[in-house]
């Protein structure tokens, strides 16, 4: 992808990411974003979440606000679709960008801004869908993302064992099982890690888990991914599972800032002082249990090697919405981003 990236002689202009939720076309997307040449050959970079729902007036906005930044915001809300139209063109006119589009789920997404797009030779537009209709319909390059293979035992094994040891004999088929049923999904074989690595490293734990997993990962690939994801919230204590729904509020794949979580989840009165810790440090266990449990994703941690922004795929956060709602979590706090009530 990097050279149909960077090489401006090589056209079309648009670059589709084609895969089922939780195969990494967000990380794959983001990797190539962020990549030293990519920053250096692109004068503009714009990164949009687009997601499920949206309106055309939704989408131009959130571009603008990545190319002038939030300081605009106020003014950019009182515009029309066409004024934000000519915006955007008379911003991406003269120089060269990369916009990429995350998780497109309808074919008229790309159909809305193509025309505000004026695609100069060398200029790039990423779209990530998981439907091959949106992708093949942007009459670009589609990059079909495959499956794991061997990286699958790979994978489970770093999640869950030290750095360099090898996953003890006795347990080695079992584990390989559970791994085989994730048939090569990064995003279960992560939760699924982490489901394994909260447990003793025992042939009684892991059978009991295995047995548990076999008719959740007997469906097919999307439901196995939500099943599992289902399991690895249900397996979650009570104080983790009211931290969890809160994450609900937030957007979509938007990057947290894990020292404000933090405040807010002390706030909110969620946490319950451990021993010896105080309540900050209790919920920044918290959010390394979730973390070790790949219910957060991290983007960074901080120089103590604690988390320091992390996003929540969006898999989960509809699971932390649907649970939200059905434990009426979402009433009780409002249903509005966090910080914003
Ligand atoms: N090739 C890979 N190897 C290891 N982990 C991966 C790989 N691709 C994705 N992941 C992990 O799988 C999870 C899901 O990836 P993501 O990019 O969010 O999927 P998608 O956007 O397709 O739903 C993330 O936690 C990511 O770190
Ligand atoms: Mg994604």
């Amino acid at each position: 992808m990097s050279e149909q990236l960077l090489n401006g002689e090589i056209s079309p202009a648009v670059i589709s990411v084609l895969g089922m939720g939780g195969m990494g076309k967000t990380t794959i997307a983001k990797k190539n974003y962020n990549t030293y040449a990519v920053k250096r050959h692109f004068q503009r970079r714009v990164w949009v979440t687009v997601s499920q729902k949206f309106t055309p007036t939704e989408l131009l906005q959130r571009i603008l606000d990545c190319v002038l930044g939030t300081t605009t915001e106020k003014e950019i809300r009182s515009l029309t679709d066409m004024q934000l139209g000519e915006r955007l063109r008379a911003l991406l006119e003269n120089v060269r960008y990369l916009v990429v589009m995350d998780d497109i789920w309808e074919k008229g997404a790309w159909g809305l801004i193509k025309c505000d797009l004026s695609a100069s030779p060398g200029d790039r537009v990423i779209l990530t869908t998981h439907i091959e209709d949106v992708a093949t319909h942007a009459q670009g390059q589609v990059h079909r993302l495959p499956l794991l293979s061997e990286e699958s035992w790979e994978l489970f094994c770093a999640k869950v064992l030290p750095a360099g040891e090898r996953c003890p004999p006795e347990l080695e088929k079992m584990g390989k099982e559970m791994v085989r049923r994730c048939r090569g999904m990064p995003r279960a074989v992560l939760v699924l890690g982490g489901l394994v690595s909260e447990r003793e490293r025992t042939r009684y734990e892991w059978e009991a888990l295995r047995r548990r997993l076999t008719q959740e990962l007997s469906a097919d690939t999307n439901e196995m991914v939500k099943n599992i994801q289902g399991l690895s919230y249900d397996d979650l204590s009570g104080d983790l599972k009211i931290c969890f729904l809160y994450m609900g509020l937030f957007p979509a794949e938007m990057e947290i800032d894990a020292t404000k979580l933090v405040q807010l989840w002390v706030a909110e009165g969620f946490i319950q002082q451990a021993n010896g810790l105080t309540l900050e440090e209790t919920a920044e266990r918290h959010l390394e249990e979730l973390a070790n449990r790949s219910v957060i994703q991290v983007v960074d941690r901080d120089y103590m090697g604690w988390v320091d922004r992390f996003r929540i795929h969006d898999l989960l956060l509809h699971l932390a919405k649907d649970e939200g709602r059905r434990n009426q979590f979402n009433d009780v706090h409002g249903g509005s981003p966090p910080g914003r009530r």
